[in-house]
């Protein structure tokens, strides 16, 4: 199958790229850094059988970025599914953020992604076939002074991701949306966390393995299905108090 993977170069993603070309899926790896994408390019090639192709574009304010991975994806051929584990969040997301700092974080965790799947969407529909696979965050289940614009984001995508599942519900278009815990990737080395990470390795091949599953938004790690009414239900006098 084609997929296209948008934030392919490190983290899940990356693990996702390597799951899939070794199953021997043709590629399409999106990322900002073109030096990245053209060595995760030639390793993912050396993986399976299929054809990796890359392109970089910095999602940032406007469409510009947008018009050419349009263009690109348009003459890329077939689309059978997206996964999108693009993501970024700031050490600066308080409750007062630069302007700088807010449309960023809403941009490469909501906006983009929304504008992304609204182009592949009639793709799938034309077929009336295809996978949409985003990634939410624990860290949206309840408000906090800490990466508030990057949790409020986050959220939003999930309550889009609802919509489209609604809105889909008719056709063989299968929308998936990951509530991820804390991963082990880049992001996360060195910093103590007070519940473990997740292999992005392991996670991506859960993803892979319940592609068709029905479910619509489910936890990752498991434990954090069971872990998110403590989060949410915990009394104010307490949570007030957690600095996590
Ligand atoms: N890490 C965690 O603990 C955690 C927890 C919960 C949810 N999540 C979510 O899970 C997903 C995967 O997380 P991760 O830690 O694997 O992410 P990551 O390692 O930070 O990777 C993010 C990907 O997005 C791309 N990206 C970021 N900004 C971009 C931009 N402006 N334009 C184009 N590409 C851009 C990066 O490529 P470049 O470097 O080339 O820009 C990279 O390929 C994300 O949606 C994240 O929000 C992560």
């Amino acid at each position: 199958m084609n997929f296209l993977i948008i934030g392919a170069s490190s983290g899940l993603g990356r693990a996702l790229a390597e799951e899939l070309a070794a199953n021997g899926h043709n590629l399409l790896i999106v990322a900002s850094d073109e030096r990245d994408l053209q060595a995760l390019c030639s390793d993912l090639s050396l993986r399976g059988t299929g054809i990796i192709d890359s392109f970089s574009c910095h999602i940032s304010f406007g469409d510009l970025w947008l018009d050419q991975l349009k263009k690109k994806i348009s003459i890329w051929g077939e689309l059978d599914g997206i996964f999108l584990p693009v993501g970024w969040s700031s050490d600066e997301d308080y409750i007062c953020s630069t302007s700088e700092i807010i449309n960023k974080i809403v941009e490469i965790n909501f906006t983009a992604v929304v504008k992304i799947i609204s182009y592949c969407l009639p793709i799938f529909l034309a077929k009336n076939k295809g996978y949409i696979v985003g990634f939410g965050s624990v860290s949206s289940l309840r408000g906090r002074s800490f990466n508030v614009v990057y949790a409020a984001a986050k959220r939003a995508l999930t309550s889009y991701f609802e919509s489209l599942r609604h809105a889909l519900a008719a056709t063989d278009i299968n929308v998936q949306i990951y509530q991820l815990g804390y991963l082990n990737t880049s992001n996360n080395w060195g910093r103590k966390l007070p519940f473990p990470k997740a292999d992005p390795v392991r996670v991506a091949q859960n993803i892979i393995k319940n592609l068709n599953g029905n479910f619509g938004s489910i936890f990752f790690p498991r434990f954090w299905s069971g872990l998110q009414y403590i989060v949410r239900w915990l009394p104010w006098v307490i949570f007030k108090r957690l600095k996590f």
